[in-house]
Formats: C-alpha cells, structure tokens, sequence
C-alpha cells in the first residue's frame, strides 16, 4: 500500500546537504571557508535540489577539533563570521526553500571554555569541578589516570592538571582529545545550560539539531574501569555496553530535548549521530519522544558486497519499521567529515600495468551507484559536500599540515580525517580552484581540475549532473510516497528492491553485466546499452504492479542475468 507522508514529516525523507564550513567556500581571503563565503554559493546547493543544509559547528572554537571544540555555543567563531551572518544565511536559506540545522556538541566543550577555565581555576569539589568529570588520580601521588578509558582519538581518556598552586593535581575526562574535556550531565547546570542553548538557536529559526556524539553523552557516575579488550582501539559498535558509552540516562537528556523541539512550531528536528553495539539500542534512540532519525552508518560501514549491503539495510530498516505508528526514520549517509570518502573507499586495489593502483574510475562508478541505492531507500539522506563532484580523498597530505587530533594523538598511526575535509574545487584550472583568494588552509590536489563544479556543471554525464537528476526524479517519485522497501529475488551481486508506487533500483554490486528486462530506464549512469547495466552500476526502472499488489507480474529487472 502506498502511505502519504503527512508535509509535517519533512525530515522523513529529506535530503539534507552537510557543509563543512571551513572547507566550502571562503569570501574573506582568509584560506578557511566562512558563512559568506557559503551564501554566495547557496545556488549551487539549490540547484542540485537539497531540502536542507547541515553545519558542522561554527560557534567559537580554537579548533582542536575543527570546531567540535566550542568556547562559545551562542557565538560564531571570528573565522566564520559574525551572529549577524548567521542569521543573514538562516533568512537566505528559508527564502530559497532551505531548512537549516546546526550541530550540538553537548558531550564536551572546548578547555577554552569559560565554564573549563573556572574549573581549573577552583578547587577540588567546587561546583565549577562538577560540570566537568574531575577526578583524582590512581597511585601513591595520583600519577595513574583515575580508570582505563581511553580516548575516540588515540591514547588515555584522561588529563591530569596543575592545581592553581602550581602541584599537578586532579585528572580530567576527555572520551575525545586533551581539549574537548567531558560534560557531566548529572549537573543541573550543565543541563539547564544545554536546555537554553537550544532554545536560543531555536529562537533564531533553525530547523534542526544534529546531535553529535549522542552515545557519548551520559556516564556512569562511579566511572568504574572497564573489562574490555581497549587495545584494538575505539569500537563502540564492537562494546556491549560500557560505563561510558550508551548509557541508559542519555535517553533521559534526548526526551528533554525532543520535548524543546516539540514546543516549537515549523515541524524542528533532532538527528542523532548515535553508534551502538545492536539494533535494539539504536531503536531505543529513536523512540517517539526521543530523536527524530538517526544516521544508519551500518550501510556505510559495509563493503562493496551485495550480501552485506542487503543485511546492513536490512537490519537498519527492521529498526524503524517494527512500530507503524512510529515516524521516527533513518538517515542515510556515504560519506562525512569523519569518513574516508566513498568514491576511495569502494575503489579496489588493482594490478595494471604492473603496479597497483587505486581504481578510483571503479570507485567513482560504484559511488554513483550507491548513490542511487540510498535514495531510493526509504527514509532520509545526508549528502556531503564535494561528493556531487565525485570527490575522493587525499591521502597524500604532509604530515606537517595535518590537523586532525586523531593523527597527532597516535602519532601519525591514524591518519585522520583531513583527507576528506579538503577544501572543494568550485572552478579554474589550478588549486585553489576559486576556493579562496589565498592559500586554502588544506592544501587541494593539482588534478582536480577537472571535478570542479565549474566543469561539472554544463557536462551532461559528470556526476554533478547525475546527482541534479537524482535528486529531481527522487522528488518527482518519492516526494510524498511513503512506501517500505519490498526486495526482489535476485541474482547473486545484485540488489533489487521496489518502492511500490514509485520505482524499481537495481544495483549490480558484481562483476559481470547484468540484463535488465524492463523499460522504461528512468535514471542511470552508464552511456552504452540502457538494457545492460555494466558491474559497479545502478538504474532506476519504473515501477511496475506484482502479483502482490494484484496486478501484472513481475517484470522490472526481471532475475538479474549475466551475458
Ligand atoms: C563527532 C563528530 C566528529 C568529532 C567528534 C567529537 O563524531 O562527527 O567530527 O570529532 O564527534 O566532537
């Protein structure tokens, strides 16, 4: 049957566009991408036909974290411009039919904080200590860090301070660097803070939150240590509960917030970015009264593998669907600031010519591919910027440039997360690609001359292009359709699945042609044979009754077949 989708659910099928402010577009000759900078380019996000922007932080930071470090949660950081900019991009987004959500960062603040300083600078137990996690250390003289948690980016979770009398002293909790110290929720300032920092940007006319770290944010109050295997690293997806991950109170602060949201007008939402160890903790995330969509990473984090793509949508989908009175969703996502980037991720180390190289043409292919795989599923997507270009991660950055703590916290061991935050090519046939008047604060790839957006745009097969159509047909289609997923028998390799009502995705994740039997082809990305979808292709067929829906039968991709 096929379910409208009541207008108030905008956020159910959405696709929200994330930009990474510093690495977009900057108007100030600075080298970093600022809110102006992203304005003069806002027809570029309108073209391609998103119905919403995500920001990564722009409040104040010194940017340990590239702003997920906040001094400031109701200023924005000098470098992005002022308040008055940010409510300019706000008015010009809601003007060109853009909702606009901003990111939470409420597990940690930044050491530069007001509310961190005055904590070094009080004693032991005063209420200044308690917004944060202060503890004394293990040991004779307190040299030992108080547990063996350690860190999302390398290393102990714990820093010890200099009391103001100049003795080292207590120990403070940071689950990511030295300077994004923990927020202790169990403090009812730290709670009521978060409240009215919601409420100010809400009152300012965001959209929607998203909430980063969400599994992070409550602790067990004893911090006990804990008995895992913490040597193969940071795998919260791996823990079967932790004193420091997913920890029941959390969903307490998430119905708070929901009940903030919900007192708002204009449908305002929250997404989590919530990374638990199975689908009955993720569901418990998106409750009715707790957040609105999460990010399905499990789809993300599966390999190029028709099996294992079909059972991580699967499993994601068995999370939203098992309460039809529920309208909570998924958001789907390849790529983000945090992620290697798709078209990397899914190209295969291959021989040629006697070396091996990254098949970065594969991976493009099968980045198209994945592209029409996710918006054809139901739910939500989140595109990052520069991946309408086809952009694929450096990985050749000098060590000296590199700034994500996670690469200087293990030495170099973790590369990090700059390679997919390079500044995006707008146009030109050399770096900075009309980025910035100066020198771009990451340093851009000689060669990408030809994936600018510029080149991109008046090119009919560019992946530009493919995404501007995706997007219109996905509309035109799936705008108001609410319908589940239903697969298809198929061959091995293939992913086949109706949207009843709307459209039929195949997707050949193998490694021969497959036969498709059905007309019309309402979207593709090869250029040969619209009847032969080649290996690492997808295509959108219109959609067709089954016998299930008492019509006609079958014939849409028919069994996928190999010539
Ligand atoms: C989230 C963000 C990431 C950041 C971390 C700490 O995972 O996506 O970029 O480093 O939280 O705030």
């Amino acid at each position: 049957m096929t379910r409208e989708k009541p207008a108030t659910h905008w956020w159910r099928s959405a696709v929200v566009y994330q930009v990474y402010l510093r690495s977009f577009a900057d108007s100030s000759g600075t080298g970093t991408g600022d809110i102006r900078g992203l304005m003069d380019r806002l027809p570029h996000v309108v073209d391609l036909g998103a119905d919403a922007l995500w920001l990564s932080p722009w409040f104040r930071s010194p940017m340990h974290d590239g702003g997920y470090d906040v001094a400031d949660y109701r200023d924005i950081d000098p470098t992005f411009g002022a308040t008055s900019d940010a409510l300019a991009l706000i008015d010009r987004c809601h003007d060109l039919g853009l909702r606009v959500l901003i990111d939470l960062v409420a597990n940690h603040t930044s050491t530069d904080h007001a509310w961190f300083r005055a904590a070094v600078g009080s004693p032991p137990g005063s209420r200044e200590r308690q917004r944060y996690h202060f503890r004394p250390g293990r040991g004779e003289g307190g040299e030992d860090p108080p547990n063996n948690w350690i860190s999302a980016f390398g290393g102990p979770a714990w820093t010890r301070i200099i009391e103001p009398d100049g003795t080292p002293g207590e120990w403070y909790l940071h689950l990511f660097s030295e300077h994004q110290p923990d927020l202790n929720w169990e403090c009812p300032d730290v709670v009521t803070e978060f409240d009215d920092v919601i409420r100010h940007w809400f009152d300012l006319g965001v959209d929607g939150i998203r909430v980063d770290a969400a599994s992070a944010l409550a602790k067990d109050p004893d911090l006990p240590s804990v008995d895992l295997d913490l040597s193969r690293g940071f795998i919260p997806r791996d823990w079967p509960g932790t004193p420091f991950w997913d920890v029941e109170r959390v969903h307490d602060l998430l119905r708070r917030w929901r009940a903030i949201a919900d007192a708002y007008e204009g449908n305002r939402c929250l997404v989590g970015e919530v990374v638990v160890n199975t689908p009955d903790r993720f569901a418990a995330y998106l409750r009715p009264d707790e957040l609105h969509s999460a990010f399905a990473f499990d789809l993300l984090h599966s390999p190029w593998d028709a099996t294992e793509m079909r059972a991580a949508i699967s499993r994601s989908l068995a999370v939203v669907e098992k309460d039809a009175d529920n309208p909570a969703t998924l958001t789907w996502v390849l790529s983000n600031h945090d992620e290697i980037r798709h078209v990397t991720r899914y190209a295969p180390t291959v021989a040629r010519g006697g070396d091996c190289t990254v098949a970065l043409d594969i991976g493009l292919s099968r980045a198209r591919a994945a592209l029409l795989l996710v918006l054809a599923l139901p739910g939500a997507t989140c595109l990052y910027q520069g991946e309408e270009l086809g952009l694929p991660e450096v990985l050749d950055l000098p060590a000296e440039l590199r700034r994500d703590p996670t690469f200087h916290r293990t030495a170099g061991a973790v590369l990090g997360r700059d390679g997919c935050r390079v500044p995006l090519p707008w146009s030109g046939d050399r770096p900075p690609f009309g980025f910035t008047a100066a020198e771009p604060w990451l340093p851009q790839p000689a060669d990408w001359a030809s994936l600018t957006a510029a080149a991109q745009r008046s090119e009919p097969t560019s992946t530009l292009a493919l995404y501007r159509d995706a997007l219109r047909v996905r509309r035109r289609l799936l705008g108001a359709n609410d319908t589940a997923l239903r697969w298809r028998e198929s061959s091995p390799g293939t992913l086949v699945f109706d949207r009843p009502g709307a459209l039929t995705c195949v997707v050949n994740v193998g490694a021969e042609p497959v036969v498709l039997e059905a007309e019309p082809v309402l979207l593709s990305h090869h250029q040969d044979d619209p009847m032969l979808l080649p290996p690492g292709c997808a295509a959108w067929l219109g959609w067709q009754r089954t016998d299930e829906d008492g019509g006609a039968p079958p014939s849409p991709a028919g069994p996928a077949s190999t010539v």
